[in-house]
């Protein structure tokens, strides 16, 4: 198997992950790394169709966890299709959200029952889990602000981002408590900084790691 790898990029609203991972992808290309750029939801045909159907709100009057199961639904999809192909055939996937949001989103301020999110995550996964993953830490409200800005007049807020401030600083806190029960695989990134200094940290550790660090998928049995 070639040695690809797998990073995820997670954390709050506003948090500037994706400006990040595009910026890191160009410094990759240039340095003649075979990236691959991604996100969820979505990131196969059939995920990015479940993607509306979440982001829209129209999953929401049936609960947490409908919507827990359609973002694994769409999370396997991903997983099989690209992510997984991707990084056996020697690819580095920057995939901007995984697991660790459905963890943080449907689990924690969903309230639903750590076992069951847990299955779920072992099912949609199946194995892939992250080399590394960088959390962007940031205050809420100016995440929320930084989010809004982006948008601009006339798009509002999607389902996950009007939610009330206390549930967005109880994700906050969800996302720093993986961090600090994962050191080996998590590193929490202060998303506060200007984007220069974010991009210094993130290729810094993203460099180091690809140096030093035993691809996880190698030491996982690929599915049947
Ligand atoms: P984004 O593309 O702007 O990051 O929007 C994705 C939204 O979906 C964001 O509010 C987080 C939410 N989300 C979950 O609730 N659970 C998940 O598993 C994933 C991947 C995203």
């Amino acid at each position: 198997m070639a040695s690809g790898f797998f990073i995820t990029f997670e954390g709050g609203e506003g948090a500037g992950k994706s400006t990040q991972i595009e910026r890191l992808a160009r410094k990759m290309r240039a340095k003649k790394y075979d990236v691959l750029v991604t996100r969820e939801p979505g990131g196969s045909p059939g995920a990015e169709a479940v993607r509306h159907v979440l982001l829209s709100g129209a999953a929401e009057p049936f609960g947490p966890k409908m919507e827990a199961l359609l973002f694994a639904a769409a999370r396997s999809d991903h997983v099989e299709q690209v992510i997984r192909p991707a990084v056996e055939r020697g690819t580095i996937v920057l995939c901007d959200r995984f697991m660790d949001s459905s963890r943080v989103y449907q689990g924690v301020t969903g309230g639903l029952d750590p076992a069951f999110m847990e299955a779920l995550e072992e099912v949609a996964i199946n194995g892939m889990v992250p080399d590394i993953t960088l959390i962007f830490d940031i205050d809420p409200a100016e995440g929320l602000r930084r989010a809004t800005a982006r948008r601009g007049a006339g798009d509002g807020p999607d389902r996950f981002e009007k939610e009330t401030l206390d549930i967005h600083q109880r994700r906050r806190e969800a996302f720093l408590a993986i961090a600090a029960a994962e050191p080996q695989r998590c590193i929490v990134v202060d998303a506060s900084a200007d984007p220069d200094t974010v991009d210094h940290v993130v290729t810094a550790a993203v460099f180091a790691a690809l140096e030093t660090m035993t691809p996880a998928h190698k030491r996982q049995a690929a599915p049947a």
